[in-house]
């Protein structure tokens, strides 16, 4: 029972390196992501896509999930196989966590890693192909390409 002793001292500890990866994840995203996705992650209108209150509806499919990490801003970045999974993990929570299914996983490394090596090639089709398919069984998402005509 002496462990007990420690349980807050342990809380707060994984506390603070929760946080850290938080921060981590954010810094790794100002540098090499927010150049072209904007801190805010809304984009340019007609060249880079809005994932501000968005990406999360990718991870509706199995296809939708792959794709976010075979797209070239990611599989083709510089940071390590675990940094991206952290970024990637951070980014759908603190962007669009309203629109992730509530049985979203987070990514693994292991995962990412994988997919990184089968790089999209053709993103601007194949993104539209997999928004139409997670729409057919997502109104919120129907209704938003109806109105945004992404
Ligand atoms: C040079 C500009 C650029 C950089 C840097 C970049 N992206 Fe992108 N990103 C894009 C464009 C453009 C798209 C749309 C798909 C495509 O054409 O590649 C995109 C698509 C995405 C998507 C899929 C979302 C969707 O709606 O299509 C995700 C997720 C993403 N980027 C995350 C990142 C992350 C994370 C980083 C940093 C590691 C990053 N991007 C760096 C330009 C960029």
């Amino acid at each position: 029972m002496a462990a007990l002793k420690y349980l807050p001292l342990i809380l707060l500890l994984s506390g603070v390196a929760a946080l850290a990866d938080d921060h981590r994840a954010r810094v790794n995203y100002q540098i090499h992501c927010q150049g072209c996705h904007l801190p805010d992650a809304s984009g340019f209108p007609g060249k880079v896509p809005r994932m501000n209150d968005f990406v999360g509806y990718f991870l509706h499919s199995r296809e939708g999930r792959e794709f976010l990490v075979r797209v070239p801003g990611v599989s083709a970045s510089r940071m390590s196989d675990e940094d991206i999974t952290e970024v990637m993990n951070w980014l759908v929570k603190t962007y669009s966590a309203d629109q992730l299914p509530s049985t979203f996983e987070p990514f693994t490394v292991s995962e990412v890693a994988v997919l990184r090596e089968q790089r999209e090639n053709d993103p601007e089709r194949t993104r539209m192909r997999i928004l139409r398919t997670i729409a057919a069984d997502v109104p919120e998402l129907a209704a938003e390409l109806a109105q945004t005509d992404q």
